[in-house]
């Protein structure tokens, strides 16, 4: 047989042979198109399969908070430490280098503040979210809030626009102060975020998480909230990593800690290398007290 006939039967570029099976590195993406993993691929880190991402979107509800009054002071310098962005685009355009090299995933709903009722949302345009190169797309649902169904429209709507341009979307739960906080509420408002197309969510580390990490098909990644003792924040962190959570999207706990190079150090050594909540606070301590 001569050699072009290989060629001519498409032997020798594979037509007709199952392509080896080759699971992605993050649950729920096996069947994702290229770009959306290629995405998911520049916030999650290939080796751990976890993520460590900078929350400093707070501004878009809050205003200047607390740690964040001036984020190129506070934030710019904990960018290296940082696997991935969650900011406004406000913030991204005015305040973060573009040469920072870092994936971003770009808050893509908003509508109210605290001083009215949150959760009241619209999202952004899809143009703008792929102007700034974002990696994925945040946007609140508020599950079991009287803006439900207009937030899991808002999800559905930005998985649409996701899913035509490659975007990953990040489902954010919200918790009203109506909602338990308990692994059944959880495990609903994540859920009901992956079912509707999310391809990460966000939500909030609690007793009985590994149901909540089990029982969503995408990758988990939890918020700190409000600001705690750094130990105690290593702890739910370790706590959240080990029973399946793939990261944290930190905030408060990073920027409003004494020593935030420090502590997003720490934090790193949990989810990166499920370094123990004591070890990863003698890290902490460590670093603070380094020049
Ligand atoms: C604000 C947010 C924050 O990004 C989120 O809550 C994470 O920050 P923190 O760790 O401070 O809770 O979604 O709406």
């Amino acid at each position: 047989m001569a050699d072009t006939d290989n060629i001519k039967d498409g032997k020798d570029f594979g037509i007709g042979v199952p392509p080896a099976k080759q699971a992605f590195f993050l649950k729920g993406m096996d069947h994702a198109d290229w770009g959306l993993k290629d995405r998911m691929a520049r916030i999650f880190n290939k080796t751990s399969g976890n993520t460590v991402m900078l929350a400093f979107d707070h501004g878009y509800i809050m205003g200047p908070t607390s740690g964040l009054e001036r984020i190129d002071l506070s934030i710019v310098p904990l960018i290296p430490y940082a696997d991935c962005l969650m900011c406004t685009r406000g913030a991204l355009r005015a305040m973060v280098p573009p040469d920072s090299g870092k994936p971003v995933c770009l808050r893509s709903s908003a509508g109210s503040t605290i001083l009215t009722e949150l959760n009241d949302e619209c999202i952004l345009d899809i143009q703008d979210i792929l102007r700034v190169n974002a990696s994925a797309a945040a946007v609140m649902v508020s599950i079991g809030g009287k803006f439900e169904a207009l937030t899991i429209r808002n999800l559905t709507t930005m998985c649409d626009l996701g899913y035509r341009y490659g975007v990953p979307v990040m489902g954010v739960t919200a918790v009203g102060k109506e909602m338990t906080r308990d692994a059944r509420y959880f495990s609903m408002a994540s859920r009901v975020c992956a079912e509707n197309g999310a391809s990460i969510v966000k939500t909030y580390f609690c007793e009985g998480f590994e149901k909540v990490a089990a029982c969503c098909p995408v990758p988990i990644v939890i918020a700190g909230g409000k600001k705690v003792p750094e130990a105690e924040a290593l702890e739910f962190a370790y706590q959240a990593i080990q029973s399946g959570a793939n990261g944290v999207d930190m905030g408060r706990n990073v920027f409003q800690s004494d020593a935030p190079a420090a502590m997003i150090q720490a934090i790193r050594a949990v989810v990166h290398q499920g370094a123990k909540p004591k070890d990863a606070f003698d890290l902490f301590n460590t670093l603070k007290n380094q020049k």
